[in-house]
């Protein structure tokens, strides 16, 4: 269902209005990125879209792979990387599958605004992935919408867009239980981010892989079904 949501979107969309495509990377990225907080490795973008974010980390000294569901968004951002002279590899794959070709480990990994595609029956197996991904003390940076955020005409965990995809909005919390068994939390909080007409409340989670994935219990992981 998302993966033909996502192809006719950017088959058929000019980028500038593709609610979520912006030429340049976001502040709190960037910041992260240009205050040496995170440095130059090999890291992934999950849910890279049309690959600004990624191609902007490649420019920075990162090895970067991006990543999305999409053949064409993944088309669309190996183009534009090629244009701007940007060396980055981009595969289509879901993140929810076999990622065992991506030849992992890496440094660094990060979802911006992907996680709340991914309802919370699959939730647990995502994140099991990216820990799977990711070398033990890797760090993994996640920003999904809040469910405080106003927007999108309506309250609720479940929101439809104009664009007929449905989200997932999360709680500080829900995602606190989620990355937990896997993850050394370092911040969670909520940001706002920028969006082509207005901001958006996120969920914003800077974390650390722990070496092993241990401490989960049969409530936590009832979060993923
Ligand atoms: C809201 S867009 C964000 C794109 C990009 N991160 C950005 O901020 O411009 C979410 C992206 O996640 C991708 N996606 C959704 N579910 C996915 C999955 N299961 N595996 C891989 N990519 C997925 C979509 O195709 C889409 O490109």
């Amino acid at each position: 269902m998302i993966k033909k949501q996502m192809e006719r979107i950017y088959r058929e969309q000019p980028l500038d209005a593709i609610p979520w495509h912006m030429d340049h990377p976001p502040d709190l990225l960037r910041d992260l990125v240009e205050s040496g907080r995170i440095k130059p490795c090999r890291a992934i973008d999950m849910g890279c879209g049309s690959g600004s974010y990624a191609i902007y980390m490649a420019g920075q000294g990162f090895e970067m792979t991006g990543v999305d569901i999409s053949e064409a968004a993944v088309a669309i951002a190996g183009k534009r990387a090629l244009e701007r002279g940007v060396s980055c590899r981009f595969v289509a794959v879901d993140l929810l599958g076999d990622l065992s070709d991506l030849g992992s480990p890496f440094d660094f990994a990060y979802d911006w605004e992907l996680l709340h595609h991914i309802f919370p029956a699959d939730r647990f197996a995502y994140i099991r992935n990216v820990f799977e991904l990711l070398h033990p003390e890797g760090l993994y940076l996640s920003v999904c919408f809040s469910d405080d955020d106003p927007g999108f005409g309506g309250e609720g965990k479940f929101r439809k867009t104009r664009l007929g995809t449905v989200l997932y909005f999360s709680s500080e919390d829900e995602l606190r239980a989620l990355f937990q068994p896997f993850f050394r939390i370092e911040e969670l909080k909520i940001v706002d981010i920028e969006g082509k007409i207005s901001a958006h409340k996120a969920v914003c989670a800077l974390m650390r892989r722990k070496e092993h994935a241990a401490g989960f219990t049969a409530a936590e992981r009832e979060i993923g079904k």
